[in-house]
């Protein structure tokens, strides 16, 4: 029953995304599209702000523009790319609960949230490890980062293009996007 894509894959409990998609706040929430609208946007507005932060200090962390000091620049760099970061994931939480079959059935909606876990580990636990103080191990770090959040993106996309292989599913696609 999960697998309405025809793609095989892993997804997170039937049961869990019945019980979510039946709650009293979901119910609410479904019929107010301006809502749903402007969650999407903020959820991409989020998501643009993070990557081309992250960009600016993964760029760096492989070694380019050598010359260039983000002395002044890391802190409001950091605490921009943060807030970004949690604006994107609470607006993600919220577009997950306005459709929970909807998109928990999508084919890389798991793969993406252990992608996002594995994003997080990587820059608060591995990224601070003494060994990235070398200079290879710090662009291999690097590319690690920008690998993980570019298939996030990647994973978000397929998402929201797929459609479902039995047109009996298609009240599960969005009917405009
Ligand atoms: C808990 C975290 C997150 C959740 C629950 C979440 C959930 C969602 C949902 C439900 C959508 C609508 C498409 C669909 O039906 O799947 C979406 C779209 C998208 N998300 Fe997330 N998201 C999260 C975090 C992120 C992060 C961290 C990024 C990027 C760094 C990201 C990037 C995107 C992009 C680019 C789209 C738009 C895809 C398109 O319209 O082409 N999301 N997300």
């Amino acid at each position: 029953m999960p697998d309405v894509y025809g793609q095989g894959g892993i997804y997170l409990p039937i049961g869990l995304l019945a019980a979510l998609a039946t709650s009293s706040l979901r119910l609410w929430f479904y019929g107010v599209r301006p809502i749903y609208g402007a969650t999407r946007f903020l959820h991409l507005a989020g998501m643009a702000g993070f990557l081309g932060l992250l960009l600016l200090i993964e760029v760096r962390r492989l070694g380019f523009f050598p010359k260039s000091s983000m002395d002044l620049m890391r802190r409001p760099v950091f605490v921009l790319m943060n807030t970004a970061f949690v604006v994107t994931v609470l607006t993600g939480v919220a577009l997950f609960l306005y459709d929970p079959i909807g998109v928990g059935l999508h084919t890389m909606f798991l793969p993406k949230l252990i992608l996002i876990v594995a994003g997080i580990v990587h820059a608060y636990w591995i990224e601070r490890l003494p060994v990235m103080n070398r200079p290879q191990w710090r662009r291999g770090s690097a590319l690690a980062a920008l690998a993980i959040w570019l298939t996030v993106i990647g994973f978000s996309t397929w998402n929201a293009v797929e459609r479902p292989l039995n047109p009996a599913d298609i009240h599960r696609a969005e009917p405009h996007r």
